[in-house]
């Protein structure tokens, strides 16, 4: 047999690596067994009886209809291509091109891939800065005022609630204000998923009325990678261009088995979610406590709150500082793999993030605790050089929107000589992933220079090439 990518997974599972990444099942932990045996038959194509995703009159439009009621929307639609394809089609349903749209600066790339497809001309707004930890949290919501009272021909805004870490802005305040100016308001909640399911978790955006709301079912529920969903829950959206784009964006020949993954992890969550929850919040915030005995390390949790725009926060996240112990995330999420045999979600500079779920048990909460205490014996007496982000140049200007930006002809020039001209690339320094360039802006000299001071001090910027940078001809 020679199948690499299988045999290499095949490894990973045999390594025995206990995961505190997506997806939420957790290597199938609970997944139900008939499911997995029937999993090849069941996988097949739109034949009478199995309804059609791009038409739904039978199965599936009754599937999306027990999910709207157990996430509390007015109408949801399965996606079968993650929520970017959900962020895509929410995104073109609303915006024309040239129409105006608040962004969030620190967006996941699909609502920057969104105003590519739409043509819509971005209005950003800065997340505000924890620098201690070195991530961008919330938004101020009179900056959001301010914005929506200068930019009056604004059609919609996009916000990211949770972020990756798991904290939330108070959402009933944007969905208040947003709806006030009359506007649209599009939630990427893609870590949020499981927050209709437990009345501990911060309220989910659908709830509290926002118009469109995607979340990945496959991030925080037990589902398969690139299940997600969508929800309406205002008469604000013409469902009739939302189903057009949601077929334009998505498979003619969709999956039965993404789309049945969807269907039994609302299933579920129905029956076992709260109780589930509830076990998993209870180890948590035990968790966290315990991590915030080692010396060296912090959970990030009730410190944050009422600071940066941050209301609420998803405890089943435990986003852990370790700069304490002079290491930086990704050398700790490193350690971790290679000598406790964890993989954590994800690293950056100052954190490492691992995600519980409803998959996780007594064990996986104990394992993480034991080998996060090891970590300090990797502890270095090295101060971490700490970066605040201080000297950032502003939000440039805009040259050309995105989508005209990323359609021109181009060429890579050093970055000296980008001085004056139109970046057709993100640039975006890890962390904190907020774009200092993006397609279609002005790059001026004092952005040079401090993308270049990023660069020397060894933090990660992507879209530049060894100090060169593509430029629109
Ligand atoms: C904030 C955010 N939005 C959207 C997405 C895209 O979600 P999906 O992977 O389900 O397409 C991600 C994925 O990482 C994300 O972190």
């Amino acid at each position: 047999m020679t199948a690499p990518l299988y045999e290499a997974l095949i490894k990973y599972v045999e390594d025995g690596t206990m995961p505190y990444h997506m997806p939420g099942h957790k290597e199938g932990k609970i997944i139900s067994r008939k499911y997995i045996e029937n999993i090849a038959k069941i996988d097949v194509t739109e034949v009478p009886g199995t309804d059609n995703l791009h038409d739904p009159h039978g199965p599936i439009l009754e599937a999306e209809r027990l999910a709207a009621k157990a996430f509390g929307a007015k109408s949801s639609f399965f996606l079968v291509n993650g929520t970017t394809c959900g962020i895509y089609a929410a995104m073109s349903s609303v915006l024309n091109d040239g129409d105006m749209v608040v962004v969030q600066r620190n967006s996941h790339r699909s609502v920057y891939n969104g105003l590519i497809l739409t043509g819509a001309i971005p209005i950003y707004i800065e997340p505000l800065m924890d620098d201690e930890d070195a991530i961008a949290m919330g938004i101020s919501i009179d900056e959001l005022e301010k914005l929506l009272i200068k930019h009056k021909n604004v059609k919609a805004v996009v916000i990211t609630y949770p972020n990756y870490y798991g904290f939330c802005v108070d959402i009933n305040k944007v969905v208040d204000l947003v709806h006030k100016y009359d506007k649209v308001l599009i939630v990427d909640e893609a870590h949020g998923a499981h927050f209709a399911f437990s009345d501990r978790l911060p309220l989910s955006a659908s709830k509290a009325g926002a118009d469109i709301v995607i979340e990945s079912v496959h991030k925080t529920l037990p589902a398969f990678t690139q299940s997600s969903i969508l929800h309406v829950n205002t008469d604000r959206i013409d469902i009739d261009r939302l189903r057009f784009y949601l077929s334009l964006y998505q498979s003619t020949s969709p999956s039965y088995i993404l789309m049945t993954s969807i269907d039994l992890a609302r299933d579920f969550m129905e029956r076992e979610g709260k109780a589930l929850l509830d076990k998993c919040l209870d180890l948590s915030i035990q968790a966290r406590r315990l991590i915030n005995e080692i010396d060296g390390v912090r959970c990030i949790g009730d410190d944050v709150i009422g600071k940066y725009g941050i209301y609420d926060y998803d405890a089943t996240k435990l986003t852990i500082n370790v700069s304490g112990l002079g290491i930086s995330g990704s050398v700790a999420e490193s350690i971790l793999r290679e000598k406790f045999n964890i993989q954590m979600e994800m690293s950056d500079y100052r954190n490492i993030l691992a995600i519980m779920t409803v998959a996780d048990d007594e064990a996986s909460f104990d394992k993480l605790i034991e080998s996060v205490k090891g970590l300090s014996e990797y502890k270095r007496n090295e101060k971490l050089s700490y970066f605040d982000g201080n000297g950032c140049p502003e939000i440039p200007e805009m040259a050309m929107k995105p989508k005209d930006a990323v359609n021109k002809e181009y060429r890579y020039v050093s970055m000296d000589d980008a001085v004056g001209m139109v970046s057709l690339d993100y640039v975006i320094p890890y962390p904190p992933g907020v774009p200092l360039l993006c397609p279609g802006e002005l790059i001026k000299k004092d952005m040079v220079q401090y993308i270049k001071l990023l660069y020397n001090i060894g933090i990660k910027v992507i879209g530049i090439d060894n100090l060169k940078i593509r430029v629109c001809k």
